[in-house]
C-alpha cells in the first residue's frame, strides 16, 4: 500500500464517521430518546452516552433504598394507601425510597418504592403491609403513561422483605403498562405520575 492509499483509506475513514454523526438526530428536549446522540440534559445518564432500553430486574428493585420521604395521611385528596385493603391513609405510614434522596428529576431509570405500613394505635408506624414500585422508561416506551412502569406485589405474606425489601419481583401480582394505576397517578401535579412531588 503506498502513500495515497493510505490517505484515501484514512479519508473514507474521516468522511463515514462524519457522515455518521450527521445522521444522528440530537434530541433537544433533555431526554434521550433510542437512537438519538445524547445532548447533556438532565434526563442523559452519567457518562453521557445512549441508553439501552431499560428492563426491570430484581438487582433494579432492590437498588431502591434511599428514604426519600415518610408520609401518613391524605396526598393531593387521594386517600388510598396501597396497603391491599380499604384501610384509610391515616392509619397507615408511607415510606417512599428512590436510588436517590430526591426525585426531583427523574431520568429514565429512575425507581420509585412504596412500603406501607398499618400505624400502631399510638400512631406511631406498625407491620409491614406491602411494597409498590415504579420505573421510569426511555422516552416514548409508554407515551400515555409518561413511560412509568408499575409493579404490584401481593399483600398476602408470600414475600420475605428481609431478603427483598422493594418486593419480589417474581411474585408480583402484575407489572407493567398499568391503567389502573396510572390512571389515578396520572391525577399527580405537573403530570410526572409522582405524588411526593406534588
Ligand atoms: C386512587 C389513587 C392511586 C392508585 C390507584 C395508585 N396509587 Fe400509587 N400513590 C397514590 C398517592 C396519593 C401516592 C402518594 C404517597 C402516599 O400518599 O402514600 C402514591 C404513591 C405511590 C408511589 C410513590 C411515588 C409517588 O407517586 O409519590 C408508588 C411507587 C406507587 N404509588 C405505586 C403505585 C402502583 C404500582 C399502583 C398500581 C398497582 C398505584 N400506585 C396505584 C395514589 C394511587
Amino acid at each position: 500500500m503506498n502513500l495515497k492509499h493510505v490517505t484515501l483509506l484514512l479519508l473514507s475513514f474521516v468522511l463515514l464517521l462524519s457522515s455518521c454523526k450527521k445522521d444522528k438526530p440530537t434530541c433537544g428536549d433533555g431526554n434521550v430518546d433510542v437512537g438519538e446522540e445524547c445532548d447533556g440534559g438532565a434526563n442523559c445518564n452519567t457518562d453521557c452516552t445512549n441508553m439501552a432500553p431499560i428492563t426491570l430486574t430484581q438487582a433494579i428493585l432492590d437498588g431502591s433504598t434511599s428514604l426519600v420521604v415518610s408520609l401518613t395521611g391524605q396526598q393531593n385528596g387521594q386517600d388510598f394507601a396501597h396497603n391491599g385493603s380499604g384501610i384509610s391513609s391515616d392509619s397507615t405510614t408511607r415510606d417512599i425510597f428512590s436510588t436517590a434522596s430526591s426525585v426531583s428529576a427523574t431520568p429514565a431509570g429512575t425507581i420509585v418504592t412504596k412500603h406501607t405500613y398499618l400505624n400502631n394505635p399510638d400512631g406511631s408506624k406498625g407491620a409491614l403491609q406491602v411494597t409498590f414500585a415504579m420505573i421510569k422508561h426511555l422516552e416514548g416506551w409508554w407515551p400515555a403513561g409518561n413511560d412509568w412502569e408499575y409493579v404490584m406485589m401481593p399483600n398476602d405474606g408470600t414475600i420475605d422483605y428481609s431478603v427483598t425489601p422493594n418486593g419480589d419481583l417474581s411474585k408480583a401480582a402484575a407489572v407493567g403498562q398499568l391503567d389502573s394505576c396510572d390512571g389515578c397517578h396520572a391525577l399527580a401535579d405537573g403530570g410526572d405520575r409522582l405524588f411526593i412531588n406534588d
